[in-house]
């Protein structure tokens, strides 16, 4: 898991609306690895599905600027003219969205929409792309697929139109998938159908994966590593494992306190983070969760905390996490850790 895919550096996406210029990614830095399974996790609003579809550069060029870098197998994305970066899209980096019908094409037969890309990129001919498409139907678990391989989106039900819709998404092999939501609209078993699906593509296929979800019980059970939005920056970054034992950032310990607990004492009412994320047009000065932050001080306020390496695996936003975590274990307060 050494081999870097993607290297996105101080990623900033502006769009240009009628009430002026919206950021909304803001310095957003980070590396995906082959064969690695990172979450992307935030409250909504907070530019996850910005963040992964300015890496495809899916806005109109018009409405959008981007600066820094989207570096895809040592190539900035960022420089590429749009016909090459429609090469790349659906062939070395594929994107899954929460609404299959938005992607699958109703005209076209499920088929069809496999084996054209196949045709076209991969110069396979009709009957190989075809061969091809059934297997791809057939490993998504979708029953009978020599038959569902003719069929339209609107005979298939929701749950095999997703696995379509990942069929079609993986034809060409992706090097790196991301996945907005893939499973947000399913019902849990078919929920984790589609996700063992996709853990063993990732082993089989060495793909790269970006998978944003609100639900960090997913994310415990799929990802490798972590990633922590909050209005357009990250605020943590950490293996899963030590994100959820050992959550440095206070709006990663506000998300990780309010999921239910299926075991110890049952508590009344989870805790939640108070307050609303603040608008792009209206963001704090200094560090973006000191509206919603007890530990917020005049330094919080005041100044934008850096992205700081903790250790290895794990990078922080915030001036002040190593006092906060040593106050609530009520060990000694250090020093501040500017
Ligand atoms: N085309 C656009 N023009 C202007 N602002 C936009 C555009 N697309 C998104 N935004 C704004 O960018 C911010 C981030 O949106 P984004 O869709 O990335 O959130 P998200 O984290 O994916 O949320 P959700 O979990 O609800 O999907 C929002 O404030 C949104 O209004
Ligand atoms: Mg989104």
């Amino acid at each position: 898991m050494t081999t870097e895919l993607l290297n996105v550096e101080q990623l900033r996406t502006h769009f240009f609306t009628e009430k002026g210029t919206v950021t909304a990614v803001d310095d957003v830095s980070f590396t995906i690895h082959e064969g690695e399974i990172v979450g992307l996790v935030g409250e909504s609003g907070c530019g996850k599905s910005v963040t992964s579809q300015s890496i495809m550069r899916l806005y109109d060029e018009y409405m959008v600027e981007y600066e820094g870098k989207i570096e895809f197998n040592g190539d900035n994305l960022l420089n590429y003219p749009i016909k090459k970066m429609q090469k790349i899209r659906g062939d070395a980096i594929s994107m899954i969205f929460q609404d299959p019908l938005s992607s699958l094409n109703p005209v076209f037969t499920i088929g069809k929409q496999i084996a054209e890309p196949l045709m076209l990129h991969h110069k396979k001919s009709k009957k190989e792309a075809y061969e091809r498409a059934v297997e791809l139907l057939a490993l998504t678990g979708i029953p009978s697929p020599e038959k569902r391989v003719h069929e339209y989106p609107h005979q298939l039900s929701g749950g095999m139109r997703q696995r379509a819709m990942i069929a079609v998404t993986l034809a060409c092999e992706p090097k790196l998938l991301i996945a907005d939501e893939p499973t947000t609209a399913l019902d849990v078993t078919i929920q984790a159908q589609i996700l063992n699906l996709m853990r063993d593509l990732n082993k089989k296929l060495q793909m790269g994966i970006i998978f944003i979800t609100h639900d960090l019980g997913v994310v415990a059970e799929l990802c490798d590593r972590v990633m922590v939005m909050y209005l357009g920056q990250i605020v943590e970054e950490a293996d899963v494992k030590t994100l959820f034992e050992k959550p440095l950032h206070p709006y990663t310990r506000g998300l990780i306190k309010s999921i239910p607990q299926m075991t110890g004492e049952r508590k009344l009412e989870l805790s939640v983070i108070k307050g609303n994320v603040p608008s792009l047009t209206n963001k704090p000065k200094g560090c973006r969760f000191s509206t919603r932050c007890e530990f917020a001080d005049e330094k919080c306020l005041e100044e934008m905390p850096p992205l700081k390496t903790h250790s290895d695996t794990k990078k922080v936003r915030c001036w002040h996490y190593e006092e906060i975590i040593a106050r609530e274990e009520g060990g000694h307060v250090h020093a501040s850790s500017t």
